[in-house]
């Protein structure tokens, strides 16, 4: 049995009885009855709530931003594929930054495909041993099994995170997969915000973001946008098809670009758990006062405060799978994720459900949460798989029949 800390609970006869808000309440009592005062009135409340008291405001598109396709091969794995790294390059006030995102292309295509893209976690190169990507040379986690002590990547990495990436699969079903180390955005550290994109829009004076902007999900997040605004500029990428796809810290950066993005037309979450799609309410498996403590730098100042008083947050994880109505959005769970509170990801789904009822989709088609490798397909899908915290071939083939489903059969 995994140990969890001190004060964290895993049993589910000892989650707290909980109100959830209702997403279809306005702030001033009135129901929301039609779609119209959804998307008018309730859904920017919402946003506005999960800006001020999560995740942070983000900015737009910085002062400058520029694209250069910094390398291409249309031979790439055995000729299956057509590898592009484009490098984007932004600046502001002063600051610069530039992320690389590599792309790859299914070469028997016809015309512009549809794509997932999402972040990663170590570098481009870990996703493929394709000896045709740039090792990063971006600030990286230290890795002692594969000799990374100085926060620099080596060639050792060079595919090491591939079982998360079913690079193959996604390219022989018609895809394009567009991906992007998330430490070009941000590193993964708290530094106070000294580097990654943050600097490039401090006001006069400023040195951190206020309690109310963003932090490093958001960052990210806004990363997966900028990729959308060259997913847009690409003739291959059939941008009206995109889906965004992210596992745990990064499936809740993916829930968050999805709410903010309208431009992303699935958006997928793989193991999100707290701050992602599982309800803070059940306090199951990590809490929001453990995330706060453990990774401060992820979320706004104003969450922090919430982390003795869950129940006084404004919103609750439900809401943000709801800002992705009327949208196709996936959540997963893997059933020995207890950290990520499976049930709580299911719940939230299932709590989006009137959400996406009331604008006019099947919205979630299970009341009760589906047993291991019981995919639910409708509007909001939703799968728990036997196994660990990760992404397998089974998820990622589950995405992309779910992708079929509604982009249309590939
Ligand atoms: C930690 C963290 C989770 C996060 C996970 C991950 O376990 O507590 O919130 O989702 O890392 O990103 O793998």
């Amino acid at each position: 049995m995994e140990r969890f800390p001190e004060g964290i609970n895993v049993d589910e006869a000892r989650v707290p009885a909980y109100t959830l808000p209702d997403p279809l309440l306005l702030s001033d009592g009135a129901p929301v009855t039609d779609a119209p005062t959804w998307v008018e009135r309730r859904r920017p409340e919402i946003l506005q709530l999960f800006e001020r008291h999560v995740y942070g405001r983000a900015p737009g598109v910085p002062e400058e931003m520029t694209f250069q396709v910094v390398s291409a091969d249309d031979l790439a794995l055995d000729g299956r594929a057509t590898r592009k790294e484009v490098s984007v390059r932004f600046a502001g006030r002063g600051a610069e930054a530039e992320m690389s995102v590599l792309l790859y292309l299914p070469n028997d295509r016809a015309g512009p495909v549809p794509a997932f893209v999402g972040l990663n976690f170590g570098g481009n190169h870990t996703i493929h041993p394709d000896p045709g990507i740039t090792v990063t040379g971006q600030w990286v986690r230290n890795n002692a099994d594969l000799g990374v002590t100085n926060n620099r990547a080596t060639e050792a990495t060079r595919g090491a995170s591939a079982s998360r990436w079913a690079v193959e699969q996604i390219l022989q079903r018609g895809y394009a997969l567009a991906t992007i180390y998330c430490g070009d955005l941000d590193p993964d550290y708290d530094d106070g915000f000294q580097n990654g994109v943050h600097s490039m829009f401090y006001g006069e004076g400023q040195t951190r973001p206020a309690a109310d902007e963003w932090g490093t999900i958001g960052a990210w997040a806004w990363g997966l946008s900028r990729a959308m605004d060259y997913l847009e500029r690409d003739v291959d990428i059939d941008h009206g098809r995109v889906a965004v796809m992210g596992h745990s810290r990064l499936g809740k950066t993916a829930l968050w670009a999805g709410a903010t993005d309208p431009r992303f037309a699935i958006v997928i979450s793989n193991d999100s758990g707290c701050g992602g799609a599982a309800l803070s309410r059940r306090e199951f498996g990590e809490t929001v006062k453990v995330i706060n403590a453990v990774f401060p730098h992820w979320f706004c100042a104003n969450f922090a405060a919430y982390g003795d008083r869950v129940d006084e947050l404004p919103v609750d994880q439900h809401m943000l799978i709801a800002l992705v109505a009327p949208r196709p959005v996936y959540v997963a769970s893997a059933e020995g994720d207890l950290w990520a509170d499976p049930r709580g990801e299911f719940l939230s789904a299932l709590g989006a459900d009137p959400v996406y009822r009331l604008l006019g989709t099947d919205g979630l088609a299970a009341d009760e949460m589906p047993g291991p490798n019981q995919p639910v397909v409708s509007t909001i899908g939703y799968h728990i798989r036997p196994g660990q915290h990760d992404v397998t071939a089974y998820d990622w083939a589950r995405y992309l029949d779910f992708a079929d489903h509604h982009f249309g059969e590939r």
